[in-house]
């Protein structure tokens, strides 16, 4: 069975402080501050309203987010400043290593496929608008589970979707939880460790496979399925 990589989207292949040029017009100095609280309250949203049951598309999410920490920051944002940053949202760049790894893992045949927290729709635009929808054979998102990652469903599910098993299949993500998420939900994952000062949750799980940009992930997963006792 051929390798499958199920890509996170958010952090991983699309750079979430890629919105820091235009909060800076609307929050200063606090431009990137701002973006970091936004995105861990984004996060947090969206970790609560999985535990709750209380899902909502992860727009929603974002949105009310974005509400937290125009108020967080006493920095009131208008109603238009709001919707021009969460238009900039839905158009996030991709990070710079992203095309070329995409295109080294087509051409050494692996099953792409993108798995997020989005919904299908704000992915396909994101994926799209970055030039690079065309390397994935489907987006899988957790919205039709009704929940968010790391619930450990929503990896069954991604594995079903992608008619693939444990075995063969890796996340590649560079959220911690999200990657913990899909260890403990029995799939390979690829840490991607965008910065040297991003942590990996202390937790006991370990990624099977740890990379500082996503240009040497098709050597390094191919390395590793080449080794004759590869878990
Ligand atoms: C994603 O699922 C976790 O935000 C991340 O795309």
């Amino acid at each position: 069975m051929a390798t499958t990589l199920a890509f996170d989207v958010y952090g991983t292949l699309i750079d979430t402080h890629g919105i820091t040029e235009i909060l800076e017009k609307k929050v200063g100095s606090q431009a990137s501050e701002f973006s970091h609280v936004w995105r861990e309250k984004q996060l947090e949203y969206s970790f609560r309203r999985g535990l709750m049951q209380n899902y909502e598309n992860f727009s929603i999410c974002t949105r009310q987010a974005l509400d937290y920490t125009s108020a967080y920051f006493c920095a009131p944002l208008s109603r238009q400043d709001k919707d021009e940053l969460l238009n900039a949202y839905r158009i996030l760049p991709a990070f710079d290593d992203v095309q070329g790894a995409l295109a080294q893992a087509e051409k050494s045949g692996f099953n792409i496929f993108a798995f997020s927290n989005g919904s299908e729709d704000a992915v396909e635009k994101l994926l799209t608008n970055a030039g690079i929808r065309n390397y994935f054979q489907a987006i899988v998102s957790v919205d039709a589970m009704k929940s968010f990652k790391p619930n450990p469903g929503v990896y069954d599910f991604f594995l079903r979707q992608a008619e693939t098993d444990c075995g063969n299949a890796w996340l590649v993500s560079s959220n911690s939880f999200d990657v913990i998420g899909a260890i403990s939900s029995g799939m390979r994952a690829v840490w991607v460790q965008r910065s040297p000062d991003a942590l990996l949750d202390p937790w006991g799980v370990e990624p099977t496979i740890t990379v500082n940009s996503l240009s040497s992930l098709t050597e390094q997963i191919m390395r590793f399925d080449s080794t004759p006792d590869a878990p």
